[in-house]
């Protein structure tokens, strides 16, 4: 159950060492930079090549902020890209992770917020409105001025010119952020080397028409402090390199490329492009990653069917505010004198399977959910699935989280609750016997509390209550 830390520095592409330990490399490199003045010099009018020769002088960033203590939330500065006209529906997503006084940064407007957002909620990030790119020499030549103004929103934050920031963390206005576990996945690199961290989309589609090493934005994504450095003076040069692009996670894609620097996964960002329910992947949550991001909040059916979307973020945040790394972090366990399996993505729901399953099976999500694309052809996805089935054993009852309590100074218990019976089919599985859990109305999941410290992970610490 616990995310366990790993110190995994990646190391960084260095041209110097190179060149030290291998003369031959270095005659190759010294070729390739020849070749490179001469594509440059003859096709400098269509192409601005990256000027990597800058970045390879380029000392260590001396950063304003060179502390080798390990990274917290202060450390960070958001930028969230928002719109006058939509803030109304979204500033509850972002308000459910913002911590007024504590957290920092801005949420970037594209003009003066209207009167009926004034005075401005000291519950929301403080606002800026983006610069009006109209009078931009390039703007003649942009395809689509929107997203020139999202990807520009990452200057205009660094350009605010805060102290002491090692990573810049972007988003959109309907992303919800799990800011305590991105402080954990964050501390794992070294914001004074160049790090674009983030993750690609559930879709194979999406991936494939931008691109699989492309951090979708809605997902969210971190720049280190050494990185953001350097993209502050050449964006605007990528921006004019690549106008008719018309995604801004693309364009930075496509710049940061050309700069050497490539993706760095990490699994809990989550852009869910999905539509309908997707309580199927949210119950089988790899436990191997703390969850960071959900995004599309607003296009999914809310997560818990029985409330609304800002409803359910608000319910699921109760979870995570008591045992953050916890949360939606999948235990699979068995009840033998029944035959029962049991799946458990603590804080959001509780599986009953009537039958045996493998851990290999339940740690396939339910396809509960469609893909972002209507017209997309299988295999839609860049994980495995299960579909939904009518054989009542893969069918399973469901349980989602109602409310919860410290029983003890270490112990927290979770109560899942069901709201519906099962729909698909009533029928009961006999596989393994004649076992129905029909009767079963609640589950209470007993979790030690968290601890600052967490020395010794069991993902079997936890026990059931069958009420
Ligand atoms: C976070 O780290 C910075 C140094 O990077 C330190 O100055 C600050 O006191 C730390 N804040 C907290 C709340 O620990
Ligand atoms: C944040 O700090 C300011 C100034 O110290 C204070 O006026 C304001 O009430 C605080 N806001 C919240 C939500 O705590
Ligand atoms: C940007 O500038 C143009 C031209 O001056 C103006 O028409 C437009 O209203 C401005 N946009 C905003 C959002 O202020
Ligand atoms: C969601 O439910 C809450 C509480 O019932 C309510 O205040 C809020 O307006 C609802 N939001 C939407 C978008 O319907
Ligand atoms: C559980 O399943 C096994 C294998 O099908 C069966 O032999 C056993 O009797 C079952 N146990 C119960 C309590 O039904
Ligand atoms: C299963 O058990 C129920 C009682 O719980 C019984 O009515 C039913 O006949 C049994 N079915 C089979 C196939 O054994």
């Amino acid at each position: 159950m616990f995310f366990t830390m790993v110190s995994s520095i990646k190391s960084f592409f260095n041209l110097n060492s190179i060149q030290q330990k291998h003369s031959l490399l270095k005659s190759l490199v010294l070729l390739g930079l020849v070749l490179f003045m001469l594509y440059t010099l003859l096709f400098s009018h269509h192409y601005q090549p990256p000027n990597l020769l800058a970045i390879h002088k380029q000392k260590r960033p001396v950063s304003r902020s060179v502390t080798n203590s390990p990274t917290n939330l202060s450390d960070i500065m958001f930028g969230i890209v928002g719109s006058v006209k939509t803030w109304k529906h979204k500033r509850s997503y972002v308000e459910s992770w913002w911590r007024p006084n504590v957290t920092r940064g801005y949420v970037f407007l594209d003009r003066e917020p209207s009167q009926e957002f004034l005075p401005w909620s000291s519950n929301s990030p403080p606002f800026r409105v983006n610069r009006n790119i109209t009078k931009s020499k390039l703007y003649p030549k942009i395809v689509n001025p929107i997203q020139i103004r999202i990807v520009h929103t990452i200057l205009e934050t660094f350009r605010e010119g805060d102290k002491d920031v090692k990573w810049y963390v972007m988003a959109d206005d309907d992303t919800v952020l799990f800011i305590d576990n991105l402080v954990e996945v964050l501390a794992k690199y070294d914001h004074t080397k160049y790090f674009y961290i983030g993750e690609n989309s559930e879709c194979i589609r999406s991936n494939s028409d931008f691109s699989f090493d492309m951090a979708f934005g809605g997902a969210g994504y971190a720049l280190s402090y050494a990185l953001m450095e350097v993209l502050a003076t050449k964006l605007d040069g990528c921006i004019e390199r690549y106008p008719h692009l018309h995604s801004s996670d693309f364009i930075l894609h496509a710049c940061l490329a050309d700069l050497g620097v490539a993706l760095t996964h990490e699994k809990g960002f989550h852009q869910i492009d999905l539509r309908g329910d997707i309580s199927g992947l949210l119950s089988a949550h790899n436990s191997d990653r703390p969850l960071v991001s959900l995004h599309h909040i607003d296009i999914i059916d809310p997560i818990f069917s029985s409330k609304n979307r800002s409803e359910s973020v608000t319910h699921l945040m109760k979870a995570y505010k008591l045992d953050h790394s916890r949360l939606l972090q999948q235990t699979i366990c068995y009840h033998r004198p029944s035959n029962w399996s049991f799946s458990i993505s603590w804080g959001y729901s509780t599986h009953i399977y009537e039958t045996i399953f493998p851990q290999s099976f339940l740690q396939k999500p339910l396809e509960t959910f469609r893909p972002w694309m209507k017209y997309a052809k299988p295999p839609f996805y860049i994980f495995n699935t299960r579909g939904i089935s009518n054989n009542p054993c893969e069918t399973p009852h469901e349980f989602f989280f109602d409310s919860m309590e410290i029983s003890s100074e270490d112990q927290i218990v979770t109560t899942y609750v069901r709201i519906s019976p099962r729909q698909r089919n009533r029928s009961r599985c006999f596989s393994t016997g004649n076992h129905s859990a029909d009767s079963i109305t609640r589950i209470q999941v007993f979790s030690p509390a968290a601890t600052p410290k967490k020395v010794s992970p069991n993902p079997n610490s936890n026990s059931l209550l069958l009420v």
